[in-house]
């Protein structure tokens, strides 16, 4: 079989055009869950910005149930990937390719932000969280929410490890190559992919992903640090306390009210 190695390329680059095919989530539920977590908190959701919205699996959804949403992702082939089924539906949803880390949307605030499926794990230092918490503190509204998840310590460990996995469809197939680092918490995850072209060749591209650990009590400082209240911290689908062995934390932080106001 011919192929065209094209060399290391940046997260979501490719996997972008392959994303939905290989998302075995499903995301009406998740969709329904976080509506839940507001209902349970006793909040509206109104404006959400979903802070890391990939292809827009939450964003489309939540914008068709009537909420006002805006998209942001650092991946400009996410962004395009969203922005394409977004005008397929005929949705007008503002999409910006931009770092949540430092994102400033002049003049708007919102009532909820999303962060969801790892994009927390992405950041690859403390100081990076720290940045993010003060980035969404900015964006929201006082008493607005921010709905968070973590890719939880032990399948980083476990489910992604040291493993490869290996994906064949029909005109294109991946291959997973992961390493652990237990020392600094991080999964390095390679993905290749052999991509067929219009003569029947394949061309070679890998991309690297990097997830960091993040504990639960990391998360509570943040949240203190920076202005929010942790106010819940969940096994995901469940409003059961957050357990080690997880399958994903979902986190709840509400923006403290301004005193005085
Ligand atoms: C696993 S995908 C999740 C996408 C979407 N939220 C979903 O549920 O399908 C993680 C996303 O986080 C984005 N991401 C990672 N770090 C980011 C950052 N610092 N700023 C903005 N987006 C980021 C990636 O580009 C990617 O689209």
């Amino acid at each position: 079989m011919p192929s065209l190695w094209l060399g290391m390329r940046e997260a979501y680059s490719v996997l972008a055009r392959f994303y939905d095919l290989c998302m075995e989530a499903d995301y009406d539920q998740w969709v329904s869950y976080l509506l839940d977590l507001c209902r349970d908190h006793h909040h509206v959701p109104g404006s959400i910005v979903d802070l890391g919205c990939g292809t827009g699996n939450l964003t489309i959804p939540l914008a068709e149930q009537g909420y006002r949403l805006t998209g942001v992702d650092r991946s400009w082939a996410m962004i395009a990937e969203a922005k394409r089924k977004a005008s397929v539906l005929g949705l007008e949803i503002p999409f910006y390719v931009a770092d949540l880390r430092e994102v400033r949307l002049s003049g708007v605030t919102f009532d909820t932000a999303i962060s969801a499926c790892d994009v927390l794990n992405y950041l690859p230092t403390e100081e990076d969280l720290a940045q993010a918490f003060a980035t969404v503190f900015q964006l929201l509204a006082s008493g607005g929410m921010w709905l968070f998840d973590l890719n939880p310590e032990w399948r980083l460990r476990e489910v992604y490890g040291d493993q490869s996995y290996a994906d064949l469809q029909e005109d294109f197939a991946f291959f997973w190559d992961n390493s652990f680092d237990a020392t600094a918490g991080v999964c390095t995850m390679d993905l290749t992919f052999f991509v067929q072209v219009p003569d029947g060749s394949y061309k070679r591209i890998t991309e690297r992903h990097r997830q960091r650990v993040w504990l639960p009590e990391q998360m509570e400082r943040l949240c203190a640090d920076h202005g929010f209240r942790l106010l819940g911290a969940y096994d995901f689908l469940t409003s059961d306390p957050l357990s080690p062995e997880g399958e994903r934390w979902q986190f709840v932080a509400q923006k403290q009210v301004a005193s005085g106001k």
